[in-house]
């Protein structure tokens, strides 16, 4: 029988043809994606990235409670129009400690993912209050109650054990200064050295001018920190080197 004929077999029959389908898939897949675990260079390892500091991290968790993921991207692609717009093209790098990722599927607002220090504290808190009042075409919703509701750092310490637990590599002495980083963050007047050490980078002030952490301290201190951790200035590509 030629090799033709044995083919037909195949062709005539709807079950072994998708068994015979699913098999030479399955060692297509394997021998694309099984290399990608043994190559070093797929996990670039970029001067600068740490993890979130506590306050930054609870800023993330309400960007994601708000849904803000469903507007705006966290990913800068590396066309033109986007580089220019944006800056830098996004590094996998710069996403590895969120989980889960916030690179977004929809940009109904401008892209997030290097906003931080593109506007003063004091403009993110008139926009997020009224984005009218400062964008008056713009459709975002208005997130004034951000500015009543106040955090308690309470289980702060439970949320990084959990992102330790899935990878992001918070060390016990994180963990156990979880709450005072915390605090430390929004206030210019407390002791924050340690959290300078633990968090290289991390801002620290009263970010939404009121006394107390709301959420919009939180808030904030997650979007001034995006795309800023990473000095372009110096960063060289791993396939350039
Ligand atoms: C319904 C869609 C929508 C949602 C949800 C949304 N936004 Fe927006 N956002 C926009 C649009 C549209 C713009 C552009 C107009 C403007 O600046 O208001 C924008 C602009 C922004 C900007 C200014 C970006 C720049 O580079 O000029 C920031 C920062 C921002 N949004 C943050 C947030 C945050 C934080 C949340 C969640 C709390 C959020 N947005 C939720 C639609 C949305």
């Amino acid at each position: 029988m030629s090799i033709l004929k044995k083919h037909k077999i195949l062709e005539t029959n709807v079950t072994l043809l998708l068994v015979f389908s699913f098999i030479v898939v399955t060692i297509g897949g394997i021998v694309e994606i099984a290399p990608l675990f043994y190559l070093e260079n797929t996990i670039e390892d970029v001067e600068g990235m740490r993890p979130y500091s506590p306050l930054e991290l609870q800023g993330r968790d309400i960007y994601i409670r708000e849904g803000c993921y469903v507007c705006h991207s966290q990913m800068i692609r590396p066309m033109r129009d986007e580089v220019e717009r944006y800056g830098h093209y996004s590094l996998a790098a710069e996403s590895k400690y969120d989980r889960p990722f916030q690179w977004g599927s929809k940009r109904t607002g401008p892209d997030l993912a290097r906003v931080g220090g593109r506007y003063s504290d004091d403009w993110h808190v008139a926009h997020l209050m009224d984005p009218q009042s400062v964008v008056p075409e713009s459709i975002m919703p208005k997130y004034a109650f951000l500015m009543d509701t106040r955090l308690h750092p309470d289980h702060i310490g439970d949320t990084l054990k959990a992102h330790k637990i899935v990878g992001v590599p918070y060390t016990d002495e994180m963990i156990a200064s979880a709450k005072a980083d915390f605090v430390a963050q929004a206030d210019p007047d407390s002791d924050y050295d340690g959290l300078l050490e633990r968090y290289p980078g991390a801002q620290v002030r009263n970010f939404d001018s009121e006394p107390g952490i709301s959420e919009m301290d939180a808030l904030l201190a997650y979007l001034q920190m995006l795309g800023t951790l990473v000095d372009f200035s110096t960063f060289t590509p791993d396939a350039s080197r």
